[in-house]
């Protein structure tokens, strides 16, 4: 990072809830509600980006949630749910990076990355040998960014809620290989 406060990386604690469920609504209405929004997708996001739900994940014994900062301030987070399994994933020991957000004012400054990294090595130091996900496909930026750290296309799957169901694609990583030797 350029220039300014460092960025610091850390383990989420029980106080970090609300940020992140404040966070993580901008960051995915920023990336899905490109259209406006409607109320199957309020409600969804209203539930799942909850403070209660962050609370939920930060007490939940499969999942490892770290937090990117920057002057005290979050600016991004990464979620990984251990033993996960998805049927398109590779062989392998299974965790799913289940969200990888970073506010758009600290994209393009290696938060991501830096991110992403942590979140293969929490993965693989518990044990994990893949670590898939699962991006919608019009997230350019996100197929793009995944596709240069190595991961690769295991197909389409689908992501529900509401009645509703939007295409996503199926990124894996082997964790066994050298880290970020792409
Ligand atoms: C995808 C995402 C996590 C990447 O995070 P990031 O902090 O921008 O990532 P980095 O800065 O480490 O790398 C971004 C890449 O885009 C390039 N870039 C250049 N200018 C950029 C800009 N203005 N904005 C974003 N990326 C830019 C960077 O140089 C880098 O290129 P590289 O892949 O060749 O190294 C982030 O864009 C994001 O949170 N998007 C919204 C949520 C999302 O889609 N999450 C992923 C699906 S779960």
């Amino acid at each position: 990072m350029e220039d300014g406060p460092p960025l610091i990386l850390r383990q989420a604690q029980h106080e970090d809830a609300p940020c992140l469920a404040v966070l993580a609504t901008q960051v995915f209405m920023d990336t899905y509600a490109t259209g406006g929004v409607r109320p199957t997708m309020a409600r969804e996001v209203l539930s799942a980006y909850s403070t209660a739900a962050f609370e939920s994940a930060l007490a939940a014994e499969n999942t490892r949630l770290w937090v990117a900062e920057v002057d005290a301030h979050l600016v991004g987070f990464a979620q990984v749910r251990l033993d996960q399994a998805h049927e398109l994933a590779p062989a392998g020991r299974p965790a799913e990076l289940l969200r990888l957000y970073v506010q758009e004012p600290f994209t393009g400054r290696q938060v991501g990355t830096a991110l992403l990294r942590q979140a293969e090595l929490l993965a693989r130091d518990a044990g994990a040998a893949v670590l898939w996900l699962t991006p919608w496909v019009h997230n350019a930026r996100a197929l793009a960014f995944y596709a240069r750290r190595g991961y690769a296309d295991h197909g389409l799957t689908w992501f529900h809620f509401e009645g509703e169901s939007h295409p996503n694609r199926l990124l894996a990583r082997m964790l066994a290989a050298p880290l970020h030797a792409v």
